[in-house]
């Protein structure tokens, strides 16, 4: 019998719930500049954690003008000591994340600090022609998706037909993937999309495998047996596209929000220190959907061109628009965000005037708080704007207070309304160019 005496358990009693994490969120539609305050802040960190979406994300850096694109590493790992997570919440293309790790290796990147959750479910090649599939079928209801599979991988995640990582190297995952891709091809046939080989695919992720199985370990366990470390969540897609909270279809598959990143990390609500909402001094989005601030005009034109709004993961032109702090109010307190992050402060600038949405007017009433009422009416709902003066050089500015007033002035009311501080405040491309209040 065993001898229970024997079993130490005196590390039960340990208390690991330092408030050691800082995570970062997008409060609008996406791209919002998340990568840049995430490499910032993991400069300092012990673990960069990416553990929501896929490869629909695309996070741009730029470092002394050079610019890098990643798609599911968390971009923190170009810090030397710092140790790169990929969290059990996340859909990954083996393709894509190969091809990113080559990348970061030819850079002098570390690789070997790289990490990926056992549980961290996979995008297989059928899941990208599902997305072709239903977006078609869909008709004009299409949700406009980045194409990448990611709602397919999680609708069999949610369906329990999908792999996790660790299954890829378990005995019966050539006869699973087999029943799979059959099953799959049959609903193919009828909707006379593409079909998939089995031996294809098998033959390609085994080589995948072989590249990736040095890097496969249970991440919940790590993270907690580093209970002291100080860790930086770097969050994809955004409040918008939340399947729970956002503009439901027109949104993502997965959790951006706060309550996804527990769930996709494993980490504790009492490990959580900061929440750092990020948000661009305009608005933008890409995909169909609700979008009350867009200006479909010369103005929405010029916001793009200045900002360079251009998908970095599928190079289509962004909806532009101004702030809405009726919206970003919301997801605020959602996510319980303590600091704010405003981007593209020097963007704005070059504009003759700046607006923000701080109440939406609909049947006749003024909204200042959202309301669901609203759903499926967008495009009746009437904004309601302030007007601020634009024509102010924040260009590469790194100190608050050498901001001009005028841009001053926009970051105040911004901080007025939300009743929370911008913190750090993006004022060009490269990395050095933000600023940061103490
Ligand atoms: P990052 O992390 C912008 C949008 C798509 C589409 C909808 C659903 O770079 O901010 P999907 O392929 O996820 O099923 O598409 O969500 N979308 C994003 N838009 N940035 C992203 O990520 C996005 N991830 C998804 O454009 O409207
Ligand atoms: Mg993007």
């Amino acid at each position: 019998m065993l001898d229970l005496l024997r079993i130490d358990y005196s590390s039960w009693g340990e208390n690991k719930m330092e408030k050691n994490t800082d995570v970062i969120i997008g409060l609008a539609y996406g791209d919002e500049g998340k990568g840049k305050v995430a490499t910032y802040l993991s400069k300092d960190a012990d673990i960069a954690l990416r553990c929501t979406g896929g490869n629909n994300a695309g996070h741009t850096i730029q470092i002394d003008g050079q610019k890098l694109v990643f798609h599911l590493v968390p971009t923190g790992i170009i810090n030397q000591d710092t140790i790169g997570i990929i969290g059990n919440g996340t859909v990954l293309d083996l393709n894509v994340l190969v091809e990113e790790i080559k990348k970061l290796e030819n850079l002098g990147v570390d690789i070997s600090k790289l990490k990926i959750s056992t549980r961290a479910h996979v995008i297989l090649p059928y899941h990208l022609i599902e997305d072709q599939m239903q977006e078609k079928l869909k008709g004009n209801g299409k949700v406009g998706t980045t194409g990448r599979g990611i709602g397919p991988a999680y609708a069999d995640k949610i369906n329990r037909i999908g792999f996790r990582m660790k299954d890829l190297y378990e005995d019966d995952f050539e006869e699973k993937l087999k029943r799979n891709i059959e099953n799959k091809n049959r609903i193919f046939k009828v909707f006379e999309m593409p079909t998939i080989n089995y031996e294809e695919v098998l033959e390609k992720l085994n080589i995948q495998k072989a590249v990736l199985k040095p890097h496969i370990v249970d991440t919940v366990a790590y993270l907690q047996d580093n209970a002291d470390k100080h860790i930086v969540v770097e969050g994809a897609q955004a409040a918008m596209l939340d399947i729970n909270l956002g503009d439901y279809p027109m949104v993502t598959s997965s959790n951006p929000n706060i309550g996804g990143i527990l769930n996709g990390s494993g980490i504790s609500l009492q490990r959580i220190n900061k929440i750092i909402g990020v948000v661009k001094a305009y608005a933008s989005k890409v995909g169909e959907g609700p979008f009350i601030t867009e200006q479909d005009n010369k103005t929405g034109d010029l916001i793009r061109t200045l900002g360079h709004e251009f998908g970095s993961t599928t190079g289509r032109p962004r909806r532009c628009g101004w702030l809405d702090l009726v919206s970003l109010k919301r997801v605020s307190q959602i996510n319980g965000i303590t600091d704010l992050n405003l981007n593209h402060l020097d963007t704005v600038g070059k504009l003759d005037k700046i607006k923000l949405c701080t109440a939406y007017k609909y049947k006749g009433a003024i909204l200042t708080t959202y309301d669901d009422k609203i759903i499926g009416h967008e495009d009746e709902v009437e904004c309601i704007y302030e007007e601020f003066e634009g024509n102010f050089d924040a260009e590469n500015i790194t100190e608050y207070d050498k901001l001009p007033e005028k841009a001053k002035t926009y970051v105040k009311r911004i901080e007025k309304v939300t009743g929370i501080p911008v913190t750090y405040i993006g004022t060009g491309a490269d990395n050095k160019h933000m600023i940061v209040r103490k």
